[in-house]
């Protein structure tokens, strides 16, 4: 009987224990709070939004048709190829060659560059992640 009550007991402080040091680790290690997303805190964080950031361009040029007269590694249009485009251009000229900046107009027929004017109207943050998305394909076919 003495036995059970002893290791009965025990059994209660060691559950209080885990339980006190379970919430000393709660409080001492909060949350991290949303704004660490915007502002990596460290370099392994900054590269891991770049990837999200590049991933979520990808899904901007497949939503946007780029792909009818664009390829890249080899799918969508043979027309002209972006592999590369991002180590021959820098973010301001890919920018410009998207939306048909008209530093860029001369180069391009009237059909193409009013296909190109639509992509002004991308909301700012899905522009901003497909010339990011741009910039680093940075590979030549
Ligand atoms: C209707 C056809 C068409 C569509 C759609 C189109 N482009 Fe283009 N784009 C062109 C043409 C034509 C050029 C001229 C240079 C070339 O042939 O590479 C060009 C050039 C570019 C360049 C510069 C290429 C280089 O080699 O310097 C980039 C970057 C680019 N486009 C991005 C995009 C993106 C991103 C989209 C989608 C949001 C898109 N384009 C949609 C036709 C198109």
């Amino acid at each position: 009987m003495r036995e059970r009550i002893a290791i009965g007991s025990s059994i209660l402080v060691i559950a209080v224990l885990v339980a006190l040091s379970a919430w000393f680790a709660a409080s001492q290690n909060p949350r991290r709070p949303e704004v660490a997303l915007t502002a990596p805190a460290t370099a392994a964080e900054a590269v891991s939004t770049a990837d999200a950031d590049s991933a979520s361009g990808r899904l901007v040029f497949q939503a946007q048709g780029c792909e009818r007269c664009h390829s890249v590694q080899g799918s969508g249009s043979p027309r002209s190829p972006l592999d590369g485009v991002g180590a021959r251009r820098s973010q301001a000229e890919l920018t410009a060659w998207t939306v048909a900046e008209p530093a860029v107009l001369d180069s391009l027929s009237p059909s193409v560059a009013r296909a190109k004017a639509r992509y002004r109207e991308l909301p700012a943050n899905e522009l901003d992640d497909l010339i990011r998305y741009l910039a680093r394909l940075v590979t030549p076919r």
